[in-house]
């Protein structure tokens, strides 16, 4: 149980009613703010994109120690999540963003990074073990070139249908809020 006090400036998610003076939230869900986070700026924003990317990597696709991870996005609000989480779990991380984000992609843990203005991400970018997808379209497509036999793909954007699967050869499945697809 965590050691909350009256008055503590504190953030998290709750489930609804986030837009009121006053809000109930299991505390489990939410954690005290730290005097380098914001609460105002940055605080808000870290709870929806970090749950998301850690339900998609950990949760849906099992990212463990020593594995490689391509992260389509990780300049955004998702991406910059995972790119850290990964790390923090001992990944090998690729981050996939423009280059004018490849320095914040970088610091931010990036192992790896591809501009994707520049660059045909799937041609230099092979064998990964993981596919976090947050950016859809052409980019999700494109991803499964980029994944080794056996692994897995997971995007917060768009769901992975029968036939794009198939056109893909792998198979697709749906879990919770993420999507998911393991190449066969
Ligand atoms: N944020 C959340 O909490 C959340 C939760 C659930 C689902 N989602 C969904 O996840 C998706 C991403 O959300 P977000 O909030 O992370 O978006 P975002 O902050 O707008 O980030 C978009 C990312 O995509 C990159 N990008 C744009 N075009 C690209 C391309 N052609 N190839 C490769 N990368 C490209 C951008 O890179 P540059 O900026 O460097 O160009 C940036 O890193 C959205 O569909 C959103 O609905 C978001």
């Amino acid at each position: 149980m965590k050691d909350f006090k009256q008055g503590d400036a504190v953030y998290g998610i709750i489930a609804s009613g986030g837009y009121a003076e006053y809000a109930i939230a299991r505390v489990e869900d939410i954690a005290p703010q730290t005097r380098k986070v914001s609460i105002s700026k940055t605080a808000a924003a870290i709870p929806l994109g970090a749950l998301t990317a850690w339900q998609a990597i950990f949760d849906l696709a099992c990212l463990s120690s020593g594995q490689r991870i391509l992260i389509d996005g990780a300049s955004g609000g998702v991406g910059s999540m995972a790119v850290q989480l990964a790390k923090a779990k001992g990944a090998y991380v690729i981050g996939l963003a423009s280059g004018r984000n490849e320095e914040f992609v970088r610091d931010l843990g990036a192992d790896e990074f591809v501009d994707y203005t520049k660059q045909k991400f799937e041609e230099v970018v092979k064998n990964v073990d993981v596919v976090l997808d947050a950016v859809g379209g052409d980019t999700f497509g494109r991803s499964f070139e980029t994944l080794k036999k056996g692994g897995f793909l997971v995007t917060t954007v768009e769901f992975p249908s029968e036939e794009k699967a198939r056109e893909f050869g792998r198979k697709g499945s749906r879990e919770s809020s993420a999507n998911q697809t393991r190449k066969s």
